[in-house]
């Protein structure tokens, strides 16, 4: 059968990692929640209540280095007032019933549920990489936009060391070559010292590719990072938890052509 040519519309094809090409570190959250008795949500909102200056943030722009991120972010983790009101501010938010008990303290060992998130987000999923795989072949241009740790790879005095790696499941680095090089280009929060949903971030992407974001369809599992890439003109497909299927269908829709019947290609 042949298939339709690609929708000249578009010229390049924008893809998150954590939750998009691999699996969430969301999941990992939510295993660590579970493990200690918290309300599902209660990290990823004390998580969000530090906004840009949280140690989480400020590590994904690569103002901090590893060590120092554990360090902050389990004393900001740890923070019970602060995490009662944050999960209390997002129940009211999303009229959920408030939680028949909030913890009276805390005990959230960072670099335990870091290593549970990033070892959580090692597997690739293996029809989205075909979908790259099948985009790049005709042409157009592939671009990871991440907010992530590249910068753990470039070594010096803070560099993590080979015990930290395997922790996070890094032995390989951070960014593996093997997952980098699917892409055109890797667009990195650490490198660039900007993070999504920043439209900065976006745009430079844009940029340095020579693209404009009306001409881009990006791809990722977060609606704030959806919201503010589609402000900017870009295309956007949401890609749920375990959804990717759905959303490669839709793909390829937007593109004018299936981006999901290449033959099985070595991964
Ligand atoms: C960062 O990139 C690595 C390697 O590609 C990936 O496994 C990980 O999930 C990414 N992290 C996030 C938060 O997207």
């Amino acid at each position: 059968m042949a298939t339709r040519p690609p929708n000249s519309r578009y010229k390049a094809v924008v893809f998150d990692i954590g939750g998009v090409v691999v699996g969430s570190p969301f999941l990992g959250i939510a295993a660590y929640e579970r493990a200690h008795g918290l309300p599902r949500n209660y990290i990823n909102c004390l998580i969000t209540a530090y906004g840009e200056n949280g140690a989480y943030q400020r590590f994904e722009r690569g103002e901090i280095g590893l060590k120092q991120f554990y360090d902050v972010w389990g004393r900001e983790l740890n923070n019970v007032e602060r995490g009662n009101a944050a999960y209390n501010a997002y129940c009211a938010k999303r009229s959920l019933p408030p939680p028949a008990a909030l913890p009276s303290s805390l005990k959230i060992d960072a670099r335990d549920l870091f290593g549970q998130m990033m070892r959580q987000a090692a597997t690739m999923d293996a029809g989205v990489v075909r979908a790259i795989q099948r985009i790049r072949a005709r042409g157009m241009r592939t671009i990871a936009l991440t907010n992530n740790y590249s910068k753990e790879d470039e070594g010096g005095a803070h560099a993590p060391d080979a015990h930290d790696r395997a922790h996070l499941g890094w032995e390989e680095g951070a960014v593996p070559t093997r997952i980098r090089e699917l892409f055109d280009d890797w667009v990195d929060s650490s490198t660039e010292g900007l993070r999504k949903p920043d439209p900065e971030f976006f745009l430079l992407a844009c940029r340095r590719n020579g693209i404009r974001p009306d001409e881009v369809i990006f791809l990722d599992d977060i609606g704030a990072n959806l919201k503010a890439a589609a402000q900017l003109g870009m295309t956007t497909i949401h890609v749920p938890l375990e959804g990717s299927a759905r959303a490669l269908k839709t793909l390829g829709e937007k593109l004018g052509f299936d981006v999901t019947s290449l033959p099985a290609a070595k991964l």
